[in-house]
């Protein structure tokens, strides 16, 4: 039963370049069983030996795998807390350096996160200083999601937390709600592996790492939370899920902003 299971597992990193051992193992057992039921098969063996060849079932167990659900203003309040608390600094550190500023949406999905950080730097910074040059950068490993992403049009069923001011400001609205160029403009989309390097993600000034960690070994949250922290800018902030925490060592690489929110700013790891 192990050897099978270290076999699909096998399987699965070189059909579909998803690495299990990253990831929860129960929740990972679960979700295969799910695609396991759907094929009619008991054993991991047999299923492997249908991954292994059926290119369909290869993007069904992927889907599966990678949970995709997003929305816009997803937990609304923590969206207005980056506004009270971590936009502001964003302007004081433009204007000291005058550099472009950065934001990382790590695991972005659908891009739902991405555009609605757009949004809330728009509508910010238009009051203020709106020559401010600002960037989003989403990333993910679903290349289906992304696809979504790019389009950036949606139906109302994520819509649902987006208040008013934005709905009218920031979509065209046809048959679904689609992203105004305005926004659509300064957000990019790169299919891209978390633990993969890549030049545009250095001297970042806020990551949204929002509902991905939660699937994560605990090794590998530490690996990937140090990996962000020196991607950061001296004065930058990391975003997490509603449910997701800080653990262990990796406490120390951050400083607490708000703590119901799971915003964090970096702290500077003193060098002996
Ligand atoms: C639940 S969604 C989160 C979407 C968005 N951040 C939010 O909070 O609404 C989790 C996303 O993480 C992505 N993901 C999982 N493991 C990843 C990895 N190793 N590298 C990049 N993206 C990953 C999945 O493909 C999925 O789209």
């Amino acid at each position: 039963m192990n050897g099978e299971f270290e076999f699909l597992k096998k399987i699965i990193v070189e059909k579909i370049g998803f690495y299990p051992d990253r990831y929860k193992r129960r929740p990972l057992k679960r979700r295969i069983a799910v695609r396991m039921r759907y094929n009619k098969v008991n054993s991991y063996l047999e299923y492997a030996k249908i991954l292994e060849k059926d290119k369909n079932e290869q993007r069904f167990l992927h889907k599966t795998l990678t949970i995709n659900v997003s929305k816009f203003f997803r937990n609304f309040e923590t969206f207005r807390k980056i506004e009270e608390e971590v936009l502001p600094q964003l302007l004081l550190e433009y204007e000291k350096k005058g550099k472009i500023l950065k934001v990382w949406c790590a695991g972005c999905a659908t891009g739902e996160e991405c555009y609605t950080i757009g949004m809330l730097m728009d509508r910010f910074l238009r009051g203020r200083q709106p020559s401010v040059p600002f960037i989003i950068i989403g990333t993910d490993i679903d290349n289906d999601s992304l696809d979504i992403a790019e389009v950036g049009c949606y139906r109302n069923n994520v819509l649902d937390e987006t208040p008013e001011y934005y709905l009218k400001t920031y979509f065209l609205k046809n048959e679904r709600f689609c992203v105004s160029d305005r926004i659509k403009e300064k957000v990019r989309f790169i299919k891209l592996d978390i633990e993969q390097e890549n030049v545009e993600l250095k001297e970042l000034d806020l990551v949204l790492f929002r509902n991905v960690l939660i699937y994560m070994e605990k090794s590998f949250q530490k690996k990937i939370l140090l990996m962000i922290h020196n991607r950061l800018k001296d004065e930058a902030f990391l975003v997490l899920g509603k449910v997701e925490t800080l653990i262990g060592d990796t406490k120390s690489l951050f400083n607490i902003v708000d703590s119901r929110e799971r915003i964090f700013s970096k702290c500077q790891i003193l060098k002996r």
